[in-house]
This record gives structure tokens, sequence and C-alpha cells, in this order.
């Protein structure tokens, strides 16, 4: 059963209750509990009673639903329920005409309904100052609440909670040991001295990321110029950064980008990518670098100058024939007219071995009367272009070839030779001619072949005139080659002179050796003749 008692008006009330105090010895009107801490929006029962020596008339003041759950003659208890707020219920009681009223001190205590940490940055710089806001809304009593800010378990700030909602800050220095760390609020409802125990209520954890981004470019190494149809590798790093395993990597030429492998090691980061130079990147071009990481990043901008430069073409022709097929030989016969001509790519300056210096220009020609000089000649054609101030070369070299008939002159083959003879020689006798010519050197007299080479030593029995052909395919010359050998008379002297001294030493000591053994026999005979003739004599 609920009675919903009509609440008067307010002074009307006061003016009641100062007439309803109890005075001396008058009817006494108690209430029990006294006090009360309950959770809000709970219900509890309150005991009013009157000492009276009479039928008292006993009442509850309350604007709080109550109902009468029990009653005697002097007491009645009532059930006070859905109690949201503090409150002050009165008992009353009149004794006939005496009144008197007691009350009693509910407190209401709820846990807060929300404690909420605002979102932390995606992001935090280390090093810079980081606000943490915590917003509580509700809970009661205020006098026991408190909110603490919480960087892991550590109390970074605890506050009472004041206003409604109440919002507490705290200002912390980000570090890197906060990279993961989880920040919360947390609040505390402490009612020990109320009888009742400490009540926690925390937010949700948020887990800070913190990072470090160097105010450095990033260092960028490449090849200031790139040749088309070349691949370069570009490599970029940069130092300092944390956690570097986060740090991202943006490499790419102009708007191409490209695919680095990307290293790691302890704070250190390095991006090796590889450019495929192609025609279309032709002229300065931008390659760009940037370490991303946090919500930061660092660039670093390079230009690269991309060219083309083949190689110049050097061909060689005969006058009046403009088409031949060279393949890698280019032959002709003396006397032939040859035309040497190199060509580079506009803009590149080329400079060929031989030709008249001319201002410079991306072709050049040499006209020339071939020659058995010419044999063998290189002819070396040089193109030289300017790329962002550094000078390139590239070369091609053509070799002549000229045809001529076999030669034998007195360079090739000296036509007389005079040696002494038992002296060490070279003797050297080489045909000239392209083909090579067949050399064959036979002596006059007897046909016997010339020694060519090494004559170690040179003997007498060379001597002569030999006829020396050369043969090829483009006609045949002779030479004759005369090899005089000279015996050297002052040897046999000396040989003759030694043979004599050695001759006369041998005898000498023959004879002195001789007449010594002489000498040793005849002392040895006279001793035996001596030793005999003691042997005979009796003693
Ligand atoms: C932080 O909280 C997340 C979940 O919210 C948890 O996975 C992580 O382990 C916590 N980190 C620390 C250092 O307590
Ligand atoms: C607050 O904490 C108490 C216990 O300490 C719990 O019973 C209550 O549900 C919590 N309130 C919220 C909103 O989480
Ligand atoms: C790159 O070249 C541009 C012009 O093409 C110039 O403005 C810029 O200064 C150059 N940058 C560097 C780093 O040399
Ligand atoms: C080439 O040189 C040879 C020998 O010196 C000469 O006989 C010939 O006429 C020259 N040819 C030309 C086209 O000048
Ligand atoms: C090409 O020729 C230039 C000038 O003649 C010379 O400096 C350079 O070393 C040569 N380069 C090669 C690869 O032969
Ligand atoms: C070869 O040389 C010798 C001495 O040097 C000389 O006497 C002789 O006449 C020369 N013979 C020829 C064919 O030149």
């Amino acid at each position: 059963m609920v009675a919903i008692v009509a609440r008067p008006p307010l002074p009307a009330l006061l003016a009641l209750l100062g007439a309803l105090l109890p005075g001396p010895g008058a009817a006494q009107t108690s209430v029990k509990p006294l006090e009360a801490i309950i959770p809000r929006g709970g219900s509890m029962k309150v005991n009013c009673t009157a000492s009276c020596d009479q039928h008292p008339i006993l009442g509850l003041e309350t604007p709080l639903t109550k109902s009468v759950v029990a009653s005697g003659s002097h007491w009645v208890t009532y059930e006070l329920s859905d109690i949201q707020d503090n409150s002050r219920p009165m008992c009353f009681s009149n004794c006939g005409t005496k009144q008197s009223a007691a009350s009693t001190s509910i407190t209401v205590y709820w846990f807060p309904e929300r404690v909420d940490l605002a979102s932390l940055p995606h992001w935090q710089p280390v090093g810079e100052n980081l606000t943490l806001r915590c917003q509580v809304k509700g809970g009661a009593p205020r006098a026991h609440l408190s909110v603490a800010l919480l960087r892991g378990e550590e109390v970074l700030n605890q506050q009472p909670v004041v206003k409604e909602p109440a919002e507490v800050t705290a200002t912390v220095l980000a570090r890197r040991d906060d990279h993961g760390t989880n920040f919360s609020c947390r609040t505390e409802l402490d009612l020990h001295s109320l009888g009742l125990g400490l009540f926690q209520n925390s937010s949700v954890s948020r887990q800070l990321r913190t990072f470090v981004l160097p105010k450095i470019r990033p260092r960028l190494a490449t090849p200031r110029i790139m040749e088309v149809g070349t691949h370069w590798p570009v490599n970029c790093t940069l130092d300092g950064l944390f956690p570097v395993s986060e740090a991202r990597v943006h490499l790419a030429l102009e708007d191409q980008r490209l695919e680095p492998t990307v290293k790691y090691s302890k704070d250190f980061l390095s991006a090796t990518a590889w450019v495929n130079v192609t025609g279309k990147d032709e002229g300065i071009r931008q390659l760009t670098c940037a370490v991303m990481l946090g919500n930061q990043d660092q660039r670093t901008q390079e230009n690269v100058t991309i060219y083309s430069f083949p190689a110049p073409s050097l061909t060689l022709r005969v006058h009046h024939s403009p088409f031949e097929d060279l393949g890698n030989k280019f032959e002709v016969f003396e006397s032939t007219v040859v035309i040497v001509e190199c060509k580079a790519h506009a803009g590149a300056v080329v400079t060929l071995s031989g030709a008249p210096t001319k201002p410079p220009d991306s072709s050049a020609q040499l006209k020339l009367n071939a020659t058995a000089e010419d044999n063998g000649r290189n002819f070396s054609c040089s193109a030289a272009l300017e790329v962002a101030g550094q000078m390139l070369y590239k070369n091609k070299t053509q070799e002549l070839h000229v045809l001529y008939g076999p030669r034998l002159d007195e360079r090739d083959c000296l036509g007389n030779w005079t040696w002494q003879e038992g002296s060490q020689q070279t003797l050297r006798c080489e045909a000239k001619g392209n083909p090579t010519p067949k050399l064959d050197c036979r002596r006059k007299k007897d046909e016997a072949l010339l020694p060519i080479g090494d004559l170690r030593p040179v003997k007498w029995t060379i001597s002569g005139t030999y006829t020396c052909k050369a043969t090829s395919r483009l006609g045949a010359v002779t030479r004759e080659v005369v090899v005089n050998v000279i015996s050297q008379p002052n040897n046999m002297v000396i040989i003759l002179v030694a043979a004599a001294v050695t001759l006369g030493t041998v005898c000498t000591a023959a004879y002195l050796y001789n007449r010594q053994r002489k000498i040793r026999e005849y002392k040895l005979q006279k001793a035996q003749e001596a030793v005999a003739m003691k042997l005979n004599t009796p003693p």
C-alpha cells in the first residue's frame, strides 16, 4: 500500500516544526534509524515511535514515496522506496495537545554513470606535451568521490569530483617509453567512513603511440646522371627513427613510384630501389625520397639528368662505292682511296684520329690513299657529350686492312751479315705483305736452308750466299743474303799457349813426384839392410 503525502508549503511546515519542538517533560517522538546510507533508487524502513500516555497520532513527513508496512498503538514502520536524493524524513506525533517530531538523515550514494577518457592523438611526438582529459558524469556523494588519471598503473593526477559533469586534465611529456602504454581514468567512491567500501569505476583504456621523426632530411644517394637503357640503384637512409618498424618510405622518380627494399636496424632505415631508365624519362627529373612516421614526414629531392648517348658510328668505305658490307673486317688493295667517317647524334662532338682539326661538330671525315703502312691502322672516333656539367665519352675503333704483295727489303732482311765464328747472334729475315708471304731462303751452292733465329754459337759452316724468296697470292720477290763467318786466329794462339803451359806443368809435376818416390824407396832399402844386419849378429 502506497500513501502519497501532499507536500505542504515550506513556511507552513517550518511553523509547524517550531510548534512541535518538544518541551521539557513533554511527549517524545523518536525515529529509527537516525542515519542511513543507501544506493540511489533503493528502499528502506523507517520506524517512528511516540512515547505518549494516550493513543498518539503518528505520521511521517517526507516527499518520498512511503507506505506503512507495520504499526502498533505507539509506533508505525514505513517503507520508503525509490529514494533518489539525500533526504531528511521527519516523524511527528500528536499526544493530546502536545506535538513532537524527530527526523532521520538519509544519504544516497551512486556510482558515476560515465567515466570517459577523451581519445588520444593518433600519434604523439616524443618530447611534446600531451593533455589527458577525463570527464565524469554523475556519482554521489560528491564529498567522497574523486577521479584519477592513470598512465599504466601510475597515478598522474587525482582530484575531487566537483562540477557536473566534472572534467579533470593532466599534462604529461610524451616519452619513448610511453609507446604502447595504456592511459585511463578511474573514479573512486570512498564510503569507508560510512561503513561501506571503496568503489572504483574505470574508463576504457586508450593506448598511446609515440614516435620520433628527426628534423633532418633523409640522405638520398643517387647518380646525378643516368643513361637511357641502364639501370641504377638509389638508396635512401634516415637515422634516429622511433619506432623504426612503423616508418614508411616513398621513393619515386617524378610520379613513377619505385619499389624499394627496406631494411630496418636499430632506429635506422635504409631503402634501396632500382631505376630502369627509359627513353621517355629523358631530361631533368626529380627523384624523391619521403620517410613517413606518425603523422609527419621528411623528404629529400634530387635532380637526376636522364640522357641518351648512343656510341658514334664509325664507317670505312671505298670512294665511289657507298655500299660496302664491311662485316668486322674492312680490306682494300693498296692505293685505294678510303673514306673514314664518324657520326654521333646531335649535341655530341666527335674527334676522329688522324683527321685534320676542324671546328667542333657531330661528324668528321677523313680521306686517305691506302698504303702498306696503313695495314692494321686503327681509326678511332671519340664522341663527347656534356651532361649536367660532366663530360662523357664514347669511342669506336675500326681497323683498316690493306692488301699488298710480298716485300723483302733491307729493313725486313739485311743483305750482308758478317760475324765472327763462335759469337752469339740472331739472324733476322722476315718478309712483309698482306696476306703474309711464305719465305724460303736457300744457299746457292747446296740448297742449304738459311738458319733464321738465334745462333749460339755462330758456326763457320753457315757462310755462303743465299737466295730468299717471299711468295704470296699477290706475287713473289727475291733477295740475296750473304753470310760471312770469320774465324778468330788469336783464339788458336791462346789455346796453343794454354796447352803448352798445361803440358809443361804436368811434366814438371810428374818428374818431381818420381824423384821423391825414388828417394823414399832408397831410404827404405837402407833401413831394411840395417835390421837384417842386427838379426844376424849373435848376442
Ligand atoms: C593495453 O590495452 C590493450 C587492450 O586495450 C592490451 O591488449 C595491451 O596489452 C595493454 N598494454 C599494456 C602495456 O598493458
Ligand atoms: C562502477 O563500479 C561498480 C563497482 O565498483 C559497479 O558495480 C558498477 O556497475 C560500475 N558502473 C559502471 C557504469 O560501470
Ligand atoms: C632541380 O632543378 C630545378 C629546375 O629544373 C631547380 O629549380 C632546382 O633548384 C633543382 N634542385 C636541386 C636540388 O638542384
Ligand atoms: C695513291 O698512291 C699511289 C702511290 O703513291 C699512286 O700511284 C696513286 O695514284 C694514288 N691514288 C690516288 C687516287 O691518289
Ligand atoms: C675515349 O676517347 C677519349 C678521348 O680520346 C679518352 O679520353 C677516353 O678515355 C676514351 N674512352 C674509352 C672507353 O676508350
Ligand atoms: C758485305 O760486308 C763486307 C764487310 O762489311 C764487305 O766487304 C762486302 O763487300 C759486303 N758485301 C755485300 C754484298 O754488300
